[in-house]
């Protein structure tokens, strides 16, 4: 016998794609847009990558933002299985929880796309990458930044959701700031290489367009999550 289920929870397909004139549109929107205000933890994060990789973007300093990038939604996935546990007694609480856990895997998903572009414009721009820059660094700011997302999501979750937001808003900001100080990425073709999982774009001044835009959909998610940080 077969059994058909109607309402299977499908994972998040992520932030939308744009066409050309809203990648640029949306690029415009980031620039006219100053910057949030950013806390202490933040840029305690920002400071160091700026010192260690420069304050200019380039594809290696992305790669090493977004190894961390992905942190704050694993420690909220695994804060969330503990709240299923916990809620088990509550079907329809432990379900809303659930539901979140699926939104924090698909933003991983994403964040993962995101590395996987880098390392390979890294690649193929012929860029070096050293064991101390770009694994050993990578890894100690990526461990401080989950244990202080989790345990700001167990104390004070809006905080948590709030220090991601000036995560995504710095991101986004690095993004198209560096689009519009490298005109001539408008006349790099898109080398397409995950095009068939992230889409393929005229430009590789597309491509990071639509990654700063994908930022920018992180960064008002967890505003929204900050609005009702705890799931009741
Ligand atoms: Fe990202
Ligand atoms: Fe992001």
């Amino acid at each position: 016998m077969t059994i058909t289920v109607d309402h299977r929870p499908a994972a998040p397909s992520g932030p939308p794609k744009l066409d050309r004139e809203q990648l640029r549109r949306a690029q415009q929107d980031t620039l006219d847009t100053p910057r949030m205000k950013y806390s202490l933890l933040a840029k305690m994060m920002f400071k160091p990558v700026d010192l260690m990789y420069g304050k200019k973007g380039s594809y290696t300093k992305f790669a090493m933002l977004e190894i961390i990038a992905r942190v704050p939604y694993q420690a909220w996935e695994r804060m969330g299985y503990w709240a299923v546990h916990r809620h088990a007694g509550r079907s329809a609480l432990a379900k809303r929880v659930f539901e979140r856990i699926v939104e924090a895997r698909a933003d991983q998903d994403n964040e993962q796309w995101h590395l996987l572009i880098m390392q390979d414009l890294v690649q193929r721009t012929g860029q070096r990458q050293n064991w101390l820059l770009h694994k050993a660094a990578p890894w100690v700011i990526a461990f401080f930044y989950y244990h202080v997302s989790w345990v700001l999501f167990l104390a004070r979750p809006d905080w948590s959701y709030r220090l991601n937001a000036e995560f995504e808003d710095h991101a986004e900001h690095e993004y198209m700031t560096f689009v519009a100080e490298n005109p001539d990425l408008d006349f790099v073709p898109d080398p397409g290489t995950y095009a068939a999982e992230y889409g393929r774009y005229r430009s590789v001044a597309d491509l990071l367009r639509q990654i700063g835009h994908d930022e920018r959909t992180h960064k008002l998610d967890s505003l929204e999550s900050m609005r009702e940080p705890r799931v009741r």
